[in-house]
């Protein structure tokens, strides 16, 4: 009789210990917020207008946020996960997230970056970046007429990128849709969204003249960072 009230007690022990531990170790669902602008919708006037930031942020990658955090709500080891480290391998991702990660995820981890890389403040390119530029495409005009092509060949929606690999070498890349240059293992070092809601209110469908003019507000301080980063 005391042998068994011993193992009952023993057995009821392991179940509160491990319930216990379980319930602390689960990571708490934490949806990401929607990241402000670090400027104000009209800042970037008159290259990028208004409506068309207020429609960009508030409606496109607020959508693509909602979507990625309503996707991830079921799987604790993916919400603990933060958006880069998804992105980089998804085939390491369950099969029946892994496309709502790449679509959703890389639409808010591109938008992320796209409203950071722009700016209504003067920059200036130099230092290492300018000297990798010069390097890897002969002179700025080229990088541009080669990045600009770029844009301008991408056939539907999808984005323009400068990429570093880990070595420095620079690069002009395309990705469809919200595909991220990461899961590419290549660090985005500036990215322009060329699907139309980024441009169609004020350039129709004049995409050139977008990409022109958005060279007026790239944040070059912000691409030099990134470069940098991407080095380490
Ligand atoms: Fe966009």
């Amino acid at each position: 009789m005391k042998n068994n009230f011993l193992i009952v007690f023993i057995f009821s022990f392991l179940i509160f210990f491990n319930t216990s531990t379980s319930f602390a170790l689960s990571p708490k669902y934490q949806p990401l917020d929607l990241k402000p602008l670090p400027y104000g919708y009209d800042a970037l006037e008159p290259f990028i207008d208004k409506e068309t930031m207020q429609l960009h942020h508030d409606k496109h990658y607020k959508t693509y946020l909602d979507k990625f955090n309503d996707a991830i709500k079921d799987y604790p080891d993916l919400y603990s996960s933060n958006i880069y480290d998804l992105l980089a391998c998804l085939d390491c991702l369950p099969s029946e997230v892994s496309k709502v990660i790449k679509n959703n995820g890389g639409g808010v981890y591109n938008h992320e970056f796209f409203f950071d890389i722009m700016t209504p403040d003067k920059t200036n390119l130099d230092g290492e970046l300018e000297k990798a530029i010069i390097r890897d495409f002969g002179s700025f005009d080229n990088f541009k007429d080669s990045f600009k092509k770029a844009g301008l060949g991408i056939f539907g929606s999808g984005w323009a990128w400068l990429v570093s690999d880990e070595s420095g070498n620079l690069s002009i890349t395309t990705t469809s849709n919200q595909d991220s240059t990461i899961t590419l293992n290549l660090k985005p070092i500036i990215g322009l969204d060329v699907w139309e809601h980024a441009y169609y209110l004020k350039y129709r469908n004049n995409r050139s003249s977008y990409i022109d003019n958005w060279f007026n507000v790239v944040n070059w301080n912000k691409a030099k960072e990134n470069y940098k980063n991407a080095l380490k």
